[in-house]
């Protein structure tokens, strides 16, 4: 009888303390139920280096248009999303979405859709006249079957050549190099010259990021567009030559800088260590925050071959089926599809925003070129930042550019391209 008490006791206890922490007396860890406006749990991959800066400048205007919800900051550390999306691919597949997540614009938010794990959002972009804030071709990337999935927050370049003056001038290069073959005889004689390193280089996302750029620099917008379309041709001669220049090239990285991120071969560049490096344009948010000075420290161009091309990408949020802050994350997504919102995240994130009314005075030096290279380049779409490659082609060009780094055998190279390509366009 005794023991029956205590045990009755402690259910009541359990039921109240689930009852306070759905009435918003939880802390971060607890996983509320409802759709409570109370708090709200971002997940992102942005948490440091550049990328973090934007988001919390995001994060305090939300908070001062939000004073009742709390933000739970859900970010997992990582370039490029690479230990967050195997987080978030758990959770979704537990039932346990955080309220909003990052996804890339194309076709790895298509993933998500087709899966079912993701709420349309064609009222919200009635009610906050989306459709007209967000270039045609940007809305075009997030519809499935006519519904709307996604807010778009900014739009970055992928095909960026970051290159340090110092370096350029103590090998005796005037200007950087318009091609790849000039790239590549320029990577020669910064080694010979200067004994330092020609193309920093880091984790191995980071050589996938050089793959696109390569590829691109060779193929042109036009062949590598052609690359995602049903009758792509990876078995092409120009695909072999592409893959022949990037092993070429390759040889001019510095290895050891594969345990490191982005971060750090960045900075090489910044810090007059390195020549060259190829990097999406949040490295500009990162030089910035390191306080580095544009057209001295570091100075950029399209990468080679890429001329009047814009690789792009965009990060955009979703609203995830059975998010547990469902009304929190609604005031969420109405913040990141703001002109406020917008302005405040994308100069510190290294990025042109996505709506087409931002106040263009507040994007100087790198991103003054993006925004006037937006509005003339020919698109190109970014395969490793998700927009022509799904999750899983993406994963198998990842092992194929692991193995590749391992034995350099370039026809091995292609004909695992190839068969990414058969089984990623067969889907
Ligand atoms: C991209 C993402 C960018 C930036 C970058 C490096 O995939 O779209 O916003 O975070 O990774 O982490």
């Amino acid at each position: 009888m005794h023991l029956k008490r205590r045990w009755v006791a402690a259910v009541a206890l359990f039921a109240l303390v689930g009852l306070l922490a759905s009435c918003g007396g939880g802390n971060d860890n607890q996983q509320a139920g409802g759709s409570a406006a109370d708090k709200v749990e971002v997940f992102s991959w942005w948490t440091g280096g550049g990328e973090a800066k934007g988001l919390e400048a995001m994060i305090a205007d939300f908070k001062k248009n939000n004073p009742n919800i709390q933000f739970v900051n859900a970010a997992v550390a990582g370039g490029s999303g690479t230990n967050a999306k195997a987080v978030l691919a758990s959770r979704l597949q537990a039932n346990q979405p955080p309220d909003s997540f990052q996804g890339h614009a194309g076709a790895e938010l298509m993933d998500y859709i087709k899966a079912g794990q993701l709420e349309p959002l064609d009222s919200l972009y009635d009610q906050l006249k989306l459709r007209d804030a967000f270039p045609q071709q940007l809305i075009d990337q997030i519809t499935f079957e006519g519904h709307v999935y996604s807010v778009p927050v900014n739009i970055h370049r992928a095909n960026v050549l970051w290159f340090s003056p110092k370096v350029l001038k103590e090998a005796g290069i005037a200007k950087p190099p318009a091609t790849i073959q000039e790239f590549i005889t320029d990577l020669k004689q910064v080694k010979d010259k200067t004994g330092k390193i020609p193309l920093s280089l880091g984790a191995q996302w980071t050589a996938a990021h050089l793959l696109d750029a390569v590829m691109l620099g060779d193929l042109g917008v036009d062949g590598w567009n052609a690359l995602w379309k049903q009758g792509a041709d990876w078995k092409s001669p120009q695909v072999t030559r592409a893959l022949g220049d990037y092993n070429t090239i390759l040889q001019y990285t510095n290895t050891e800088a594969a345990s490191t991120d982005w971060q750090l071969a960045a900075k090489d560049v910044v810090d007059g260590k390195a020549a060259f490096n190829i990097m999406g344009d949040w490295a500009a948010g990162y030089f910035k925050e390191l306080g580095k000075t544009p057209k001295v420290d570091y100075d950029w161009a399209a990468s080679p071959g890429t001329d009047g091309a814009y690789q792009w990408l965009s990060d955009s949020f979703t609203l995830p089926k059975g998010a547990p802050h469902r009304d929190a994350a609604i005031a969420w997504l109405t913040e990141a599809a703001s002109r406020q919102g917008q302005d405040l995240f994308n100069p510190q994130k290294g990025s042109i925003p996505a709506r087409k009314d931002a106040d263009t005075g507040l994007y100087k030096d790198y991103l003054a070129w993006a925004l006037e290279q937006w509005q003339s380049g020919k698109l190109a779409g970014s395969m490793w930042h998700g927009v022509t490659a799904n999750n899983a082609w993406h994963t198998n060009i990842d092992t194929s550019v692991g193995l590749f780094l391992k034995n350099k055998d370039v026809a091995n190279f292609q004909k695992s391209l190839v068969d990414a390509a058969t089984s990623g366009l067969a889907q």
